[in-house]
């Protein structure tokens, strides 16, 4: 292709019903088009394949995430919330409040953690074994988060059950104004209030990664209001996207017995089972990105101001890059997988999702003795989330 021959355009809708339904089925379309494609129905690039998508990613000075990382231009639209300091921003705002919470989370801390959400694993697998029959959404890939990560961060007990909303709002909040934004917009102002109180400091514990984030507007590193923010997105990032990766963990392990055995081999491999899962069923599948000037990639041109959608999760699987992308193996060195994001935006809470998933793998490995499906998994439906509402297993 010529640098300057006109994008392919594609009618592929990555919000129809059917394309929510299944992205996997429309991948390889879209990585086959072209480096770069323009989709016709919102008017936008989308890049599918792996190597322009981590370009893109490594080159946050000419694809910002300040204009929105969703369908959503700032430039043009008012962002349905303050913008997230962190995964909207460019530097140098980027830049303080990504040194901020990483050291917040940083590994002394995340260290901390690990024995107890290791023990609530280990107790928590052990109680569904009891049971047998279990909904390996409702009662693990939903309960392990939601009973130690709250409580990481330092949340108040009362009115949790609004964190599974909020989490739902924003990640449908990347997409369109469809049907699904609004449903999940429902309940948005009381449920958006109760996440804003509880990221004020005198809400949280004073132990927790949301008092140590407090510590830094102590310092001066940031206004106590920016402190609030970065507690926000905790919130907004840090659940729903656990919960989508021990549902596709749990679905991935029941679906490939073999996997499961050479898991019950060789429980070691616990780790890249994990990053294996976040390549294989990406939770997160869609971030955008906004051209600051003209881009010129490897034969082709994306003009300025222009919004780019990066299909993680069709990155994750392009044969370009990865031998047997469609086959799933836990003992593949998955590392450099995009399901976490790359470059200066990489998923700053990877070390605490991981803790999470390992966790839950390490527990089922040593616990439990097969892990079968029970009835027909159900998807849950979001415009940026891939994953399951529902994963009826039978566990002995
Ligand atoms: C398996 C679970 C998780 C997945 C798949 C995931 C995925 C991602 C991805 C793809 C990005 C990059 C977004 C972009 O480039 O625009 C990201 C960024 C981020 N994630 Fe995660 N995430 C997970 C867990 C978590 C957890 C547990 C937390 C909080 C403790 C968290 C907090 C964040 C934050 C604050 C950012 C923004 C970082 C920045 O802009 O510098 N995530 N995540």
């Amino acid at each position: 292709m010529a640098s300057n021959a006109p994008l392919p355009v594609s009618a592929i809708d990555p919000y129809s019903p059917e394309y929510l339904a299944d992205p996997y089925s429309f991948h390889e379309a879209l990585r086959e088009a072209g480096p770069a494609v323009w989709l016709s129905t919102y008017d936008v690039v989308l890049m599918a394949r792996y190597a322009e998508v981590r370009a893109a990613l490594e080159d946050p000075a000419t694809f910002c995430s300040s204009r929105g990382v969703g369908l959503s231009d700032f430039a043009k639209e008012e962002p349905w919330r303050p913008p997230s300091i962190i995964l909207e921003a460019d530097p140098p705002l980027h830049t303080r409040s990504r040194a901020v919470l990483s050291d917040a989370l940083s590994k002394v801390s995340i260290a901390s953690l690990a024995p107890a959400f290791e023990a609530r694993a280990e107790q928590l697998v052990g109680d569904l074994l009891e049971r047998g029959s279990i909904d390996g959404i409702k009662d693990l890939a939903e309960a392990f988060p939601l009973s130690v990560f709250p409580d990481a961060v330092g949340v108040v007990e009362e009115g949790r059950e609004n964190l599974l909303p909020y989490g739902d709002m924003a990640f449908n909040a990347f997409g369109p104004r469809n049907a699904l934004f609004e449903k999940s917009f429902e309940n948005a102002q009381m449920v958006a209030e109760w996440i804003a109180t509880q990221c004020e400091r005198q809400h949280l514990s004073d132990d927790g990664i949301g008092a140590a984030i407090y510590a830094h507007a102590d310092r001066g590193d940031v206004s106590p209001a920016e402190a609030g923010l970065l507690v926000r997105s905790l919130l907004t990032a840090g659940l729903d996207t656990t919960i989508f990766s021990i549902g596709a963990t749990l679905f991935c392990l029941a679906h490939h017995p073999d996997q499961w055995e050479k898991l019950k081999t060789e429980p070691r491999l616990a780790r890249s089972a994990f990053t294996e899962v976040l390549r294989f069923l990406s939770p997160a599948q869609n971030f955008y990105r906004t051209t600051t000037c003209l881009y010129r990639g490897d034969g082709f041109e994306i003009p300025a101001d222009t919004k780019v959608l990066l299909c993680l999760g069709a990155a994750n699987r392009d044969p370009r890059h990865w031998d047997a992308p469609d086959h799933f193996d836990i003992s593949r060195r998955a590392t450099g997988h995009v399901g976490f994001g790359y470059g200066i935006h990489a998923c700053v809470g990877q070390q605490i999702a991981r803790l999470e998933g390992e966790a839950v793998i390490k527990a089922l490995a040593s616990r439990v003795a097969t892990i079968e499906l029970a009835g027909e998994p159900v998807r849950r439906i979001n415009n940026t989330l891939y994953g399951y509402d529902s994963i009826p297993l039978r566990l002995t």
